[in-house]
């Protein structure tokens, strides 16, 4: 089931000022928009059917009772700050995966900054032809569309640049300490709390658009994750021990994502790169690289000026790996 939340200017309007203000009156609300009574309760009736609190008292009105955490595109897009990021904001309860939405769209010309929030994904997925396990209401599953003027041999530096967004956002939202495991799991401690999908559609010479796809634990419970998951991810919540806002988490990360692509845009990855490298676990580890079938065991040395993981083998080899599965030994 579909359900696009799209809600008028006047409710917008309306819930603004009652989280502003406490208790209203029907009468001060119909008075300051200057539309009756009866049209007032009809936007409240609308704001509670989409999933807002608001309570109704005889004698002192209206009160926004607390915030829901729901994903309403207007909870995104009010006040944001973006120029392009989150332009456009879907949300959705239930989709197959909120990449085959970007992408569907994507094909009949949807411009840059398109968002699509599900709250239930029946078919995630992850790298690697891996399921990305979406259960109802408590993580962040989003797509966002990229039309990046980019040569093919740059977009692997895209999930780099989403990684370091995200981190930055989880930091400025919860007193945590996110890192990154090469190219793009984003963990506390060794436990990966987010991963990040990069879907492209491009020819030889030209990137037509990428879908870039974030999966976050963040209200999850761990116990609703499957078994063999359970002992390396974690949650938000379960890390701060409180519960995380998910609208001000995705607010944070397109603000942080806008900056990070516009210097990636006009001045390349090297200063990507750097930053990148400060939140990286695995420059300087023993790792096992999984390319396919393919393993190799080594020191991971440094990634270089393209994104690419450098390796040193145990043979002595230097490789230079641009997607693999990797582990830390120590
Ligand atoms: C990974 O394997 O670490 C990447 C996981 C990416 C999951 C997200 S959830 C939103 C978007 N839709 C999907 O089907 N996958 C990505």
């Amino acid at each position: 089931m579909c359900c696009l939340y799209r809600i008028s200017g006047m409710r917008d309007q309306i819930l603004k000022v009652l989280k502003k203000e406490g208790h209203v009156s029907g009468e001060q609300l119909a008075k300051k928009f200057s539309i009756s009574r009866t049209a007032i309760w009809k936007h409240i009736k609308e704001l509670r059917k989409m999933g807002y609190e608001i309570e109704s008292h005889p004698r002192y009105g209206y009160l926004y009772v607390k915030d829901t955490d729901l994903l309403a595109p207007e909870e995104i897009t009010t006040d944001l700050g973006t120029h392009v990021m989150g332009s456009r904001v879907l949300h959705r309860k239930e989709v197959t995966s909120t990449q085959d939405i970007v992408d569907k769209l994507a094909r009949v010309g949807v411009e840059e900054g398109l968002v699509i929030i599900a709250e239930e994904q029946t078919k995630g997925r992850g790298r690697r032809g891996r399921t990305w396990v979406s259960p109802a209401k408590d993580g962040i599953y989003i797509s966002l569309l990229l039309r990046p003027n980019l040569k093919p041999l740059h977009i692997i530096q895209i999930p780099l640049v989403a990684g370091l967004a995200l981190v930055r956002a989880i930091e400025l939202v919860v007193p945590l300490h996110p890192t990154i495991k090469w190219p793009n799991d984003v963990c506390i401690g060794n436990r990966k709390v987010a991963g990040i999908l990069t879907e492209v559609n491009c020819d030889i010479d030209e990137v037509r658009y990428i879908v870039l796809g974030l999966g976050i634990n963040v209200n999850t419970k761990l116990a609703i994750l499957p078994e063999q998951v359970r002992p390396i991810a974690t949650s938000l919540a379960e890390e701060c021990k409180q519960p995380v806002s998910r609208v001000n988490l995705i607010r944070q990360f397109l603000v942080e994502f806008e900056k990070v692509y516009g210097l990636f845009l006009t001045s390349g990855f090297h200063e990507i790169g750097e930053q990148w490298k400060k939140y990286d676990t695995t420059i300087g580890s023993r790792v096992k690289v999984m390319e396919g079938a393919k393993e190799i065991e080594g020191q991971a040395l440094d990634i270089d000026v393209d994104g690419f993981l450098i390796v040193k083998s145990d043979d002595g080899k230097i490789k230079r790996i641009i997607s693999a599965d990797v582990t830390s030994r120590n």
